[in-house]
């Protein structure tokens, strides 16, 4: 059983106690076995027994009626004393049959009061009732104070065998005993009730003389016999004497008023006072054995006083009756009202109790809560640090996947130019080594390239595997960076960059490895002139900025890098988004790497271009634990690229209508290749990337060469843009990539782009490609040259075909109009005078003014068929100034004049 269901429980008893010793605490019971029940004298017994036991609240009578009969008189008073009584009250029918069951109650241990009729012995604690021998006596003497002279009497007993029968007799025989003048003519047995005396009482009338009196023992049988004389009208004649004296009709008292008795000696009942003598009993109140009730003689002296005396009683009886009566009414409503109100008590307390549970249940119910809130707040947490950790692992996993492919991807320009440089020397017939000195520096310096690169990837691994071990030798800082300052010049100097060196006056010693500085300035150098722009400027100066410590600045005006991906650009895996070229990205790292085995620092600022601050410091006592080589070796610096300027490219005379190209390449040597190449038949134009949708626009090149990895916009971007744009979106345009990735060319065809060829390339291939994108440009050119009065009519999707109708559209509209001007048409058209006649050239091959013509000419040929219009009609309507310069044009364009034609 839980707590609760056992707290339930317990209230539950509590309140059925309560409930119960209400009634428990008060309770006596007695119990009463009656003769029997069949006249008025015993209903007015138990009647007074039962208004008695009323105030007594603490007594409960239990009346069983034997009914005048022996045997169930017995049984009964067995099963009062099994029911465990606490008095027992008895009024016997005989007396010698019923004593031994009230010897047994006695024996039992119940305390047992005779009343009225008495049993044999003295086994019983009280006795209670009149005293029938004086009740004798009394009739008997009554009878004698009546008489003068000679008197009989005839006696009716009661039921033989029961106590006032024998008593009364006994008495009334010890009077008239002594009285000589009293004679008992006869006696009559009677059984206390009516129907026993008459026949009896005829039969003795008819065998003696009429007697004087008849002294009945009870009133009943006294009425029985004055209907007996009465039958014989001897009713004046017998004065009849009864017992009992009963108040109401047809009881003793109320037969005397009316005279049909002598008299009555009253018999009390005794019922009231065999209560009060039960409760002393029950109170532990010693009772006297016998309790002899008083008797009176009613005669017609005082038959009025009784009547009235027992009137009063009865009222008074009747009211206490009624008073009880509404007394047990309130009693039974105040017992409901209490039970009431000790259930509500129960259920508030019950209430109250499953508050307290429920309260108790909420407060575990949170307390759950709130654990399961917190375990399940950690195993978020968990979570996400998992999947931050997995994110983090993928972005590694790619970073260092993308690192792969861009370092690969870095290989293949300078394979491109080796293998370029190699096809060029190997094309040429006459082979003069001279010629090629520009291809031969571009193989070394891009194989030097490669070794680079290479070298990065194997200083990375020692890195990465923690074998690598400065070895510091003393160095004079200030003209160890002059050197590299002097390497980088003239390429400064080609790239119009200004390269300044600060420095202060006293050489400044500190331990370096020199091979791994060389590699951390070169690489911050080649850096810098990377992303700043032509006429931009580089600052190297170095300070003492402390005791201890020397700063190497060095500051740009490039592009600039953000500052969120300060940091980041020293992860070997990422780099800078302003760089849109993916490059190895090992070089700031490997610097890195190699300043912190000197216990050195550097750190990157942005503002206005980039600032590299490297903190070395001074004194070897910091390098300790590698091997430190004390004497300055002198100057080991070896150079470490050699710039190639291209050979200036010989004049070329080209065609007036030579096609032109436009190569957007950062790599200068690679653009440069591409221009020397192409440039005997195409006019070539040359972006590295920045302004190259500007230079488009400026230029409309009849082609596009375009790398995707460029440094301002990518190539995906740079295509999507001209594609996009009505003024260049004819212009085909070749991808010329080392991204050989499915999704990039994917993506550049999706841009728009019309080729993709992967480096390293073959040059012939390239081309090739060139002339057939040049070709298709031709037979679209054709084709919408053919059909350009459809194009009004269809509904095209490409935007060239959109451009021709919007045109063909203007022009319509405008045909009357001998003004009409290529101006108006660019204005409507929203571009510019030279785009719109470059555009037109390029999708008609024809000048917009020729365009403009011919469509006047055409119109006017269908009106020469279809309509009856004269010849100068038709020449103003479509915007010829003068009929005779209509014909003239006409006839050059059509081989006839207007008039022969329309014949
Ligand atoms: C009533 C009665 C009375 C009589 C008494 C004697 O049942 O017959 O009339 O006085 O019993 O026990």
């Amino acid at each position: 059983m839980t707590l609760f269901k056992k707290i339930i429980f317990l209230l539950l008893i509590l309140v059925i106690c309560s409930c119960a010793s209400e009634t428990e605490s008060t309770s006596f019971r007695i119990g009463f076995s009656q003769a029997m029940t069949t006249d008025n004298w015993r209903k007015q017994m138990n009647r007074s027994m039962q208004v008695e036991a009323s105030l007594h609240p603490g007594l409960q009578l239990e009346i069983k009626d034997a009914q005048n009969d022996v045997q169930r008189q017995i049984e009964q008073i067995e099963s009062l004393i099994e029911q465990g009584v606490d008095v027992l009250i008895v009024s016997p029918i005989q007396s010698q049959p019923i004593t031994p069951v009230i010897e047994k109650a006695m024996n039992t241990g119940i305390p047992t009061i005779v009343i009225d009729r008495k049993i044999e012995g003295s086994n019983y604690t009280s006795y209670i009732g009149a005293d029938n021998v004086e009740i004798g006596k009394n009739a008997a003497n009554f009878i004698l104070s009546h008489s003068n002279g000679e008197i009989e009497v005839v006696e009716i007993t009661g039921l033989k065998g029961s106590s006032p029968a024998y008593e009364r007799s006994e008495g009334f025989a010890s009077v008239i005993q002594n009285a000589n003048e009293v004679k008992l003519a006869s006696q009559i047995r009677g059984d206390w009730e009516k129907a026993s005396v008459k026949k009896q009482l005829e039969n003795i009338l008819d065998s003696i003389k009429t007697p004087d009196f008849i002294f009945a023992h009870n009133d009943r049988m006294a009425l029985g016999a004055w209907e007996v004389a009465r039958s014989r009208n001897l009713e004046d004649d017998i004065k009849i004497i009864g017992v009992d004296g009963l108040f109401g009709p047809s009881g003793g008292i109320q037969l005397v008023k009316e005279g049909l008795l002598t008299a009555t000696i009253l018999y009390p009942t005794g019922g009231g006072e065999a209560i009060k003598l039960a409760d002393r009993i029950l109170s532990g109140e010693n009772v006297p054995k016998n309790n002899i009730l008083s008797t009176v003689i009613i005669d017609s002296v005082n038959v009025d006083i009784m009547q009235n005396q027992f009137n009063r009683i009865n009222q008074q009886q009747y009211d206490i009756e009624k008073q009880q009566e509404i007394i047990g009414q309130q009693l039974a409503t105040y017992r409901s009202q209490s039970i009431l109100i000790k259930v509500m008590i129960g259920l508030s307390m019950l209430l109250f109790i499953l508050g307290l549970w429920a309260g108790y249940l909420v407060y575990k119910l949170k307390k759950s809560k709130r654990k399961l809130e917190i375990n399940n707040k950690k195993i978020k947490t968990q979570r996400n640090q998992i999947e931050t950790f997995a994110e983090k692992l993928q972005i590694i996993n790619e970073s260092k996947i993308n690192f792969f492919t861009a370092l690969s991807h870095e290989f293949k320009t300078p394979l491109s130019l080796i293998i370029s440089s190699i096809e060029s020397i190997t094309d040429r017939e006459n082979k003069n080594i001279q010629e090629f000195s520009y291809e031969t520096s571009l193989i070394v310096n891009n194989s030097k390239r490669l070794l680079r690169l290479i070298d990065e990837l194997l200083d990375f691994r020692k890195l990465e595997s923690g074998n690598l071990k400065p070895r510091p030798v003393k160095t004079g800082i200030i003209g160890f960076l002059q050197n590299i300052y002097e390497d980088f010049k003239s390429e400064a100097l080609r790239k119009s960059i200004q390269l300044e060196f600060k420095a202060p006056r006293n050489e400044v010693e500190v331990y370096i490895d020199r091979n791994m500085m060389d590699k951390v300035f070169y690489n911050i150098l080649s850096n810098a002139l990377k992303f700043t722009p032509h006429n931009g400027k580089i600052l190297i100066k170095i300070e003492e900025s402390t005791k201890n410590s020397v700063e190497i600045r060095i500051k740009d005006s490039g592009i600039g890098i953000p500052k969120e991906e300060w940091e980041q650009i020293f992860d070997p895996f990422r780099q800078a988004s302003n760089n849109a070229r993916p490059s190895s990205g090992l070089g700031l790292y490997i610097s890195k790497q190699y300043i912190e085995l000197h216990k050195g620092k550097i750190e990157v600022y942005s503002h206005q271009g980039s600032e590299f601050k490297i903190t070395i410091l001074k004194g070897d006592d910091h390098l300790k634990e590698y091997e430190v080589e004390k004497n300055d070796p002198g100057n080991t610096y070896q150079k470490q690229f050699e710039t190639v300027s291209p050979p200036e490219i010989g004049e070329v005379t080209l065609p007036e209508n030579a096609e032109s190209i436009l190569i957007i390449e950062d790599n200068p040597d690679l653009s440069h290749l591409l221009s020397k190449k192409f440039s005997n038949r195409y006019k070539v134009y040359l972006s590295d990337g920045r302004k190259a949708v500007e230079m488009a626009l400026d230029l409309i090149p009849d082609i596009i060469i375009c790398d995707l990895n460029l440094p301002e916009k990518s190539g995906f971007e740079i295509s999507r843009e001209l594609k996009n744009d009505l003024r260049t979106s004819h212009i085909p345009t070749i991808i010329l990539t080392a991204l050989n990735d499915e999704e990039s060319r994917l993506k550049a065809l999706k841009a728009g782009a019309d080729a993709y060829i992967t480096k390293p390339f073959n040059f012939e291939i390239l081309l090739e490609s060139l002339r057939t994108a040049l070709y298709n440009r031709e037979k679209l050119r054709y084709y919408y040259t053919n059909r350009i009065d459809r194009i009004a009519d269809e509904n095209f999707e490409d935007s060239e075909q959109q451009f021709l109708k919007e045109l063909n559209e203007h022009i319509q509209n405008n045909l009357k109009d001998p003004d009409f001007s290529v101006e108006e048409l660019a204005r409507l058209l929203k571009i510019s005078r030279v785009q719109l006649y470059r555009k037109v050239k390029a999708l008609l091959d024809m000048s917009i003014s020729e365009y403009i013509n011919e469509q006047r000419l055409r119109k006017a040929r269908h009106l020469l068929q279809d309509t009856s219009l004269n010849i100068s009609e038709i020449a103003y309507s479509v915007g010829f100034s003068s009929p005779g310069y209509f014909s003239t044009s006409f006839k050059n364009k059509y081989g006839e004049s207007p008039k022969q034609f329309r014949k």
